[in-house]
């Protein structure tokens, strides 16, 4: 029985460790090896190898990462478990990486940057964090994890998300009907949804128009959610006053795209959360002893939502 890493060398290092000590009964291989086929049980990656059918005796397939939309699922087996990426490392990152955006947009450093690089020193109104709404467009773990590092600075927080939640602290809306007025009372929007045929380029006009004046973009799920020309209108025209984007479309964009130098966006390269090899491991070992025991996987993708 065997297991296989699908990625890059230095965090399967890391797995091989620690499946050594927490799993000594289960072969460990990396992908530069040879592996006989029918041994692999379990196999993590980012993207799914067009070769998987080879491996006859998989039963569950792990993505590195939390995000499963780069899985091309329909060559995957209908028995095989898809599970996503639970773990500690990407959720802290996650919440730095939130809180980091939100605290930018919020005291104006988008603007601040632009008039750096005018050599201009003139400050800006300040709006206090209790006037400042943040909502959250998808309540899932990572969107939850985020909530709880901003909410000490007194920003009153809204979610939106599929289903129903309640969520301590935070008001809860669900749903198509419900969108507009989610937005509607939104300054400062982040984007934390799973790209699904269902969120796929939700980040539009329309939307940006339902957001109140001058509110802001946060944006970390992923590229093709966003349609980039409509977020170029609406900082021109000032319905949005500033963006900052982890993930664009494509990654990265081209030389002479217009949001690199837009004076109202910040981007960074899609760094917002990493795997981190020990605490994903260690994830992995868990779901594995799990499965080994017949009770349900944490972080199982449900194949007819896409996340
Ligand atoms: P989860 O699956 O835990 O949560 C997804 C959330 O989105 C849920 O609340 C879900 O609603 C909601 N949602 C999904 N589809 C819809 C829809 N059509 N309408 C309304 N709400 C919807 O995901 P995570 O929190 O773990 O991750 C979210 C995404 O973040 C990942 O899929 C990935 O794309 C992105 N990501 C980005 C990273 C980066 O570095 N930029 C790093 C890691 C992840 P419900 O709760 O009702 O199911
Ligand atoms: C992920 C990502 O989905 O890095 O983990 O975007």
């Amino acid at each position: 029985m065997a297991f296989l890493f699908n990625s890059d060398a230095a965090r399967g290092a890391v797995f091989r460790e620690v499946f050594a000590r927490e799993l000594p009964d289960l072969e460990f291989f990396h992908c530069s090896e040879e592996v006989d086929s029918e041994k692999v049980r379990y196999l993590i990656t980012w993207t799914v190898p067009d070769d998987i059918s080879r491996y006859r005796n998989l039963e569950v397939l792990f993505s590195i990462g939390a995000g499963v939309d780069q899985f091309n699922a329909d060559i995957v087996p209908g028995h095989v478990k898809l599970v996503r990426m639970v773990e500690d490392g990407i959720i802290r990152m996650m919440q730095e990486y939130v809180a980091l955006g939100v605290l930018a947009l919020h005291r104006d450093l988008p603007a601040y940057l632009d008039q750096q690089r005018r050599r201009v020193w003139k400050g800006i109104p300040a709006r206090q964090a209790d006037g400042c709404r943040v909502g959250l467009l998808g309540l899932g773990m990572l969107a939850q994890a985020a909530i709880e590092r901003l909410k000490p600075f007194g920003f009153p927080v809204a979610g939106w998300s599929r289903s129903q939640k309640r969520i301590d602290g935070v008001t809860s809306f669900h749903g198509q009907d419900q969108l507009d007025g989610f937005l509607r009372q939104t300054d400062i929007l982040v984007c934390l949804l799973p790209l699904t045929d269902g969120t796929r380029g939700i980040l539009n006009a329309r939307l940006f128009g339902s957001l109140p004046r001058g509110a802001r973009l946060l944006h970390v799920g992923r590229g093709p959610q966003l349609d980039q020309a409509a977020l170029i209108a609406a900082l021109d025209s000032g319905q949005l006053a500033a963006a900052m984007l982890d993930v664009t479309d494509p990654e990265p964009l081209p030389d002479d795209h217009p949001l690199w130098s837009h004076p109202k966006v910040m981007i960074t390269p899609h760094i917002a959360s990493v795997t981190q090899p020990h605490t994903a491991a260690q994830s992995v070992v868990v779901n594995i002893r799990r499965h080994r025991a017949g009770k349900e996987l944490i972080g199982v993708v449900d194949r007819t939502l896409g996340y």
